[in-house]
C-alpha cells in the first residue's frame, strides 16, 4: 500500500507494471517514484537513454534516463534488464551524478549481461538515417536506439554487456568497425572518424567494462527467482504505448515494445506474474518527433499547454507538440496494455482554459469510427470528433482530495474514466510527490 500524508491508499500487488499510454513523457517517473516505497525491486526493461524521467525529491530535481527511478530508496534493487539498450557512458555519468548528490549506488543496481550496448557507430547511423530523403522524418532522439536494436535483431554486428568481459572482444570490435565502415563511409562518414576508430573504441569500452563490472549479472535469473518468490516487483515502462514498434503509429515509433506487450520480453518475467498494470496518461496529449497527431493544437491553445506544462523534451529539449486528450487512442493502448487502472498526470496544466475538448471518435473518409487505425496514412486522414466540457479557472496544485477539486475538473476526470472504461486511481496536480490525489 502506498500512503501519502493525506492517508489515502493505493492497492498494490506483485508484480505491478507502469505503462505510458500516449506518445511518452506521461510523467511515469513520478508514479514509479511514489510506488517504489512499496516494492523491493524496480525494473527498466526496454528502450534506453531516449527516455527521460524527471523525479522531484525534497525540492531537488533529478533527470534519469537509464537508471530506474527506484534508485532513491536505499532498500530497493534497481534492475536494468535484458531488453534495454545501454549507452555505457551515459549510465556511468548518471551513476556519478547521483552519487555526487548523495544517492548511494552499490549492490542496489543490477545491469543485465544480456543487454545490448550502444556504440559510436550507432549514433552515427541514427544521425544519417534520420535525415529523411522524402516525406516526414521520424525525428528520433539521436541516441542510437534504433540502430542498436537493428543490430540486435540482425545479430552479426551486435555486442551485449556480457561480451565486454569475454576474450575476443577486441577482434569483435575490429570486425564490426570494418563492416560499419563499408556502410557508413559511402554515406559521407570520414574513415578517420572517431566512430570508426577500432583501437580507441576498444580502449574506451574496456574502461567502461571495468567501471560497470560490479553491477553486471544475469538479471533474467534474478527476476525469475524474485517473481517465483513473490517479491514485490515494479516494472517501469519507458516511452509510451503509441510508440510501440509493433502496435504503435509505425514507422513513427521507437524500436522496442513500449506498450504492455513488451513487459515479459524485455524483463524475462512471465506474464502470469504481472498482476496489475497501471496506465499513465497526461490530462492532454503531447508528442515529440514526427508522425500524425490527430488532436494536435498547433495554435495558441497548444502554446498555452506547452507553457503551463513546460512541455520541452527531458532528453533533447525539443518543444513538444501539444493537443487535446485523445480517448480513442488511449482506449486502444489501455486495452493493448491490459491496463487495470489509470493515473492522470498534469491535470493542473489545464486550469484556466475556458473549455476543454476530448476526442471521443474519429471521422475517417466520411465515416465515424471509434477504433484506432492500424495504418499511419489512415491516422493522418482522421478528423477528431470532440466533446466539449467546461474548464475551471482556479489553480489546483494545492488540492489533495478528489472532492476538493473544482466541479468541472471532477467532471472531466469522470468522463475520461467513462470513455476509457477504466477506473482512475491517481491524479497528479503538480510535480512534487505530495501533489498527488489517491482516488
Ligand atoms: P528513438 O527512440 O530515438 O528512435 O525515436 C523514435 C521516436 O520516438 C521519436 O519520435 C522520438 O521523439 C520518440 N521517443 C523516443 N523516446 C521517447 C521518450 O522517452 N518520450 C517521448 N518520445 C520519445
Amino acid at each position: 500500500m502506498i500512503v501519502l500524508t493525506n492517508k489515502r491508499k493505493v492497492n498494490l500487488v506483485s508484480a505491478t507494471a507502469v505503462i505510458g499510454l500516449q506518445w511518452g513523457d506521461e510523467a511515469k517517473g513520478k508514479i514509479v517514484d511514489l510506488l517504489t516505497e512499496d516494492h523491493e525491486i524496480v525494473v527498466r526493461y526496454q528502450g534506453g537513454a531516449n527516455a527521460g524521467h524527471t523525479v522531484v525529491r525534497q525540492g531537488q530535481t533529478f533527470k534519469l534516463s537509464l537508471i530506474p527511478s527506484g534508485i532513491f530508496q536505499p532498500n530497493v534493487t534497481c534492475v536494468i534488464a535484458s531488453g534495454v539498450v545501454v549507452n555505457l557512458k551515459t549510465l556511468l555519468d548518471e551513476i556519478a551524478l547521483l552519487r555526487s548528490r548523495g544517492v548511494s549506488i552499490s549492490n542496489n543496481l543490477l545491469l543485465s549481461d544480456r543487454a545490448h550496448v550502444i556504440f559510436p557507430w550507432h549514433l552515427e547511423e541514427d544521425r544519417i538515417l534520420n535525415e529523411c530523403p522524402s516525406g516526414e522524418a521520424i525525428g528520433t532522439t539521436l541516441r542510437g536506439i534504433g540502430p542498436c536494436y537493428r543490430d540486435k535483431v540482425g545479430r552479426s554486428h551486435a555486442i551485449r554487456v556480457g561480451d565486454l568481459f569475454e576474450s575476443g572482444f577486441k577482434e569483435r570490435i575490429e570486425a564490426i568497425v570494418q563492416a560499419k565502415a563499408r556502410f557508413l563511409v559511402p554515406l559521407g562518414v570520414s574513415p578517420d572518424s572517431p566512430s570508426l576508430d577500432a583501437a580507441a573504441i576498444f580502449r574506451e569500452y574496456s574502461g567502461y567494462a571495468e567501471a560497470i563490472r560490479p553491477f553486471v549479472c544475469d538479471t533474467t535469473e534474478f527476476l525469475l527467482t524474485a517473481a517465483e518468490r513473490e517479491r514485490r516487483i515494479l516494472l517501469e515502462g519507458a516511452q509510451g504505448a503509441l510508440l510501440d514498434v509493433d502496435h504503435g503509429t509505425f514507422p513513427y515509433v521507437t524500436s522496442s515494445n513500449s506498450s504492455g506487450a513488451g513487459i515479459s520480453a524485455g524483463s524475462g518475467i512471465p506474464a502470469k506474474y504481472i498482476k496489475k498494470v497501471l496506465g499513465v496518461v497526461k490530462a492532454y496529449t503531447t508528442r515529440v518527433g514526427g508522425g500524425p497527431f490527430p488532436t494536435e493544437q498547433d495554435n495558441p491553445i497548444g502554446q498555452t499547454i506547452r507553457d503551463r506544462g513546460n512541455e520541452y523534451g527531458t532528453v533533447t529539449r525539443r518543444p513538444r507538440r501539444c493537443g487535446w486528450f485523445d480517448a480513442v487512442a488511449v482506449r486502444y493502448t489501455a486495452r493493448l496494455s491490459g491496463v487495470d487502472a489509470i493515473a492522470v498526470m498534469l491535470l493542473d496544466v489545464l486550469s484556466t482554459l475556458p473549455e476543454l475538448k476530448i476526442c471521443v471518435a474519429y471521422e475517417l473518409d466520411g465515416e465515424r469510427i471509434t477504433h484506432f487505425p492500424s495504418h499511419v496514412e489512415q491516422l493522418r486522414r482522421v478528423k477528431p470528433v470532440y466533446e466539449t466540457l467546461p474548464g475551471w479557472s482556479e489553480e489546483i496544485q494545492h488540492v489533495r482530495r478528489l472532492q476538493d477539486l473544482p466541479k468541472a475538473a471532477r467532471a472531466y476526470l469522470d468522463r475520461l474514466a467513462e470513455l476509457l472504461r477504466c477506473p482512475i486511481e491517481m491524479v497528479s496536480v503538480g510535480p512534487d510527490r505530495e501533489q498527488t490525489i489517491i482516488c
